[in-house]
């Protein structure tokens, strides 16, 4: 155990989605705890952004677009052995159900479902993630709670949290852990762009008695779940809303 329980140095973390809002913020914070970060993210210039911002050195930006087999393979091979994997890529398309077609379902699907188990499969099957590394998945309280409209995108991250425990006792034997993080409404790019398909967000707002949640919060509840101060932990959810669920 180190004498700091939530330090990364050392560690070597795979971040997809870093080229924005919520990977943008964990591959930061994995840095400035000492991590090695592998930053993946589709847009070359905002991943080199993100590259631009990580403290310390061996940083690596691999531009990728995940729903591409050949893409996550040419990730996979320049990853390394792994301690971290955060999976961040993801989108959000609202659209209420009689208005949804098969392509919505499988745009959304692809990226915030298939993407990560395929990734994910890759990594195990090469044995990349050392023994006692984490996998974090980006599942959303959209998994818990009803929002008309958000119907695809909740199953798409309630899928997640169920295939995350039975992946949990999978890797057990090696002391992987495997978690995924909950979040309701950041203010990201997602939440952006969210924002312009509704008339306001003001009354979401008004429900959550802390506010929306800052990137930097989601990314010091990934850095527990990366390092060794959740050494205890596999197959949980961790919800995180600014109180927005108890009120
Ligand atoms: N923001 C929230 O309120 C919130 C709440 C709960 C859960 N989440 C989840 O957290 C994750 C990150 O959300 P965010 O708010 O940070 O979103 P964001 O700012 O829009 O960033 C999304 C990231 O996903 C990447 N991405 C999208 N499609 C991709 C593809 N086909 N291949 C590779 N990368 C792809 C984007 O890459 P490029 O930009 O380079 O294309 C970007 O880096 C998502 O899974 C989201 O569902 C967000």
């Amino acid at each position: 155990m180190r004498e700091d329980p939530f330090s990364l140095t050392g560690a070597r973390v795979l971040v997809t989605g870093a080229s924005s809002g919520l990977g943008r913020a964990i591959a930061i914070a994995c840095a400035r705890r000492g991590a090695i970060v592998v930053a993946s993210g589709r847009d070359p210039a905002r991943l080199a952004e993100t590259r631009g911002t990580l403290a310390g050195d061996g940083h690596l930006a691999v531009t990728a677009d995940l729903v591409e087999p050949d893409e996550r393979e040419r990730l996979v091979a320049a990853c390394g052995s792994l301690n971290g994997v955060v999976h961040c890529a993801g989108i959000s398309r609202l659209a209420p159900m009689r208005m949804i077609g098969a392509q919505h379902l499988s745009d959304v699907w692809k990226i915030n479902y298939e993407a990560p188990m395929l990734l994910t499969q890759r990594i195990l099957a090469k044995n990349q993630v050392a023994a006692n590394g984490s996998i974090l998945f980006l599942s959303s309280i959209a998994a818990f709670i009803g929002v008309a409209g958000v119907g695809v995108y909740s199953g798409t991250k309630a899928a997640l949290i169920a295939t995350m425990r039975c992946l949990a006792m999978e890797v057990v034997k090696r002391g992987i852990r495997v978690n995924c993080l909950a979040p309701a409404l950041v203010e990201t790019p997602l939440l952006a762009a969210t924002e312009t398909m509704v008339a306001s967000m003001d009354q979401q707002r008004a429900a959550y008695p802390l506010g929306f949640g800052r990137p930097e919060d989601v990314a010091n509840a990934a850095v527990f779940f990366l390092s060794d101060a959740s050494r205890w932990i596999t197959g949980t959810t961790l919800v995180m809303d600014g109180g927005l669920t108890i009120s």
